[in-house]
């Protein structure tokens, strides 16, 4: 059996290689002409050393000066040695650029653009050569914005295994993509996507998820949703919990689909949230308001937090008041006129 194998670089760009039976991961970036660092090749330097985020592997045969017993319990590996045992994510030491790997464009197809309301698009893109476009649940893309120059960032909402690729955009006045959305964008146009992009993605589910969300921030989250009602072999073990927020009831988009998956998935809640006081939902106020103690199992929670930066910030202040550290805190900020250069380095991971 194969198994795909993510190398996440430093610089937010993400390549997929695929591992025949027993071949190492070292042998399988090779074949994919991807230069991941090495220099022994035979588990003796340490240079090759990388952190494993989710998958099973045989971490093969190497020396103390190479990997400690230490490193390895925390999930840092040697793919010069390691055989994998499931598909895998690995962080890489290094950027792209220097494993000759930069992200690739696809050429994408608009096959449909609906509103939810006057602010938010759903945009669906088919891609020819899906089978080429593997991404992580959560991550990104850059979009170029069709008749500019300008370059966009916008997160998956549709799943990895889904044929059309789906995502959810906030418009922004006189916006380069939200003037494109509005007065241009037509079913048929073509956009080019560059990625995937981004270091907030799902992780092996090890202990209780926190998910907060804010306006279209819910996209990353709903890919992960996604993923964890359809791709995980077995159900979470652990509760996973979303809390939803957004400023105006007409801000609150895919309630049907978040329904779907609190049926689909056992031990998924959801909380949902409006800030606006004259909000007609149950829930008035902030995310934050909505986290319980029992959600926080101590600080024993794996956070993922996607949202516009000040939620971000504001989440990050809660910490420090609660006196809270979560063993995992991913997140990934919208912030708002990034380029395709300026995007990697917003997303966070703060273990
Ligand atoms: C990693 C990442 C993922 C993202 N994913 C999503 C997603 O899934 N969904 C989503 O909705 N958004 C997402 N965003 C935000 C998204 O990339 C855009 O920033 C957003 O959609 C606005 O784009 P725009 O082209 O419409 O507006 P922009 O052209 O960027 O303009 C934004 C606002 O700033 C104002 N502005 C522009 N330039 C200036 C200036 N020089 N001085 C003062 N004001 C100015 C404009 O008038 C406008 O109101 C993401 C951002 C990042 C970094
Ligand atoms: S390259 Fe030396 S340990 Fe992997």
């Amino acid at each position: 059996m194969s198994y795909q194998i993510a190398l996440s670089f430093e610089d937010g760009v993400t390549r997929f290689v695929t591992a025949n039976p027993n071949e190492t991961v070292a042998d399988a970036a090779y074949k994919s002409r991807i230069n991941i660092p090495f220099d022994c090749r035979d588990g003796a330097c340490g240079t090759c050393k990388a952190f494993c985020e989710s998958g099973k592997y045989d971490g093969g045969d190497y020396i103390d000066e190479a990997l400690t017993e230490d490193e390895a319990e925390k999930g840092f590996c040697l793919p010069c040695q390691m055989v994998p045992e499931s598909d895998l994510v690995l962080q890489v030491a290094g950027t792209s650029e220097m494993a000759k790997a930069g992200a690739t464009t696809f050429e994408a197809t608009v096959t449909d653009l609906s509103w939810f309301a006057d602010n938010t698009a759903a945009l669906t893109l088919a891609v020819e050569n899906r089978g080429e476009l593997k991404f992580l649940p959560g991550q990104y893309m850059n979009f170029a914005v069709p008749g500019t120059e300008a370059s966009r960032s916008y997160s998956f909402s549709s799943g990895p295994a889904a044929d059309e690729l789906r995502f959810l955009i906030r418009t922004a006045p006189e916006g380069a993509m939200t003037t494109y959305l509005k007065e241009r964008a037509q079913v048929g146009d073509t956009i080019a996507l560059t990625g995937p992009m981004g270091s907030f993605f799902l992780r092996d589910i090890k202990r209780p998820v926190l998910m907060l969300a804010g306006g279209t921030g819910i996209a990353p989250l709903l890919s992960m949703l996604e993923k964890i009602a359809t791709g995980l072999e077995e159900a979470p073990a652990h509760p996973v919990h979303l809390v939803y927020g957004v400023t105006f009831d007409k801000d609150l988009v895919e309630l049907d689909k978040l329904q779907h998956y609190a049926d689909a998935i056992e031990n998924f809640t959801i909380a949902v949230c409006v800030a606006d006081p004259e909000s007609t939902a149950e829930n008035k106020g902030y995310v934050t308001q909505y986290i319980t103690a029992a959600q926080l199992n101590d600080g024993d929670v794996d956070v993922y937090l996607c949202g516009p930066p000040a939620m971000v910030d504001a989440v990050r202040k809660y910490w420090d008041t609660r006196g809270i550290t979560p063993a995992n805190f991913y997140y990934e900020r919208f912030a708002v006129g990034s380029t395709a250069a300026a995007a990697p380095a917003l997303a966070g991971a703060v273990a």
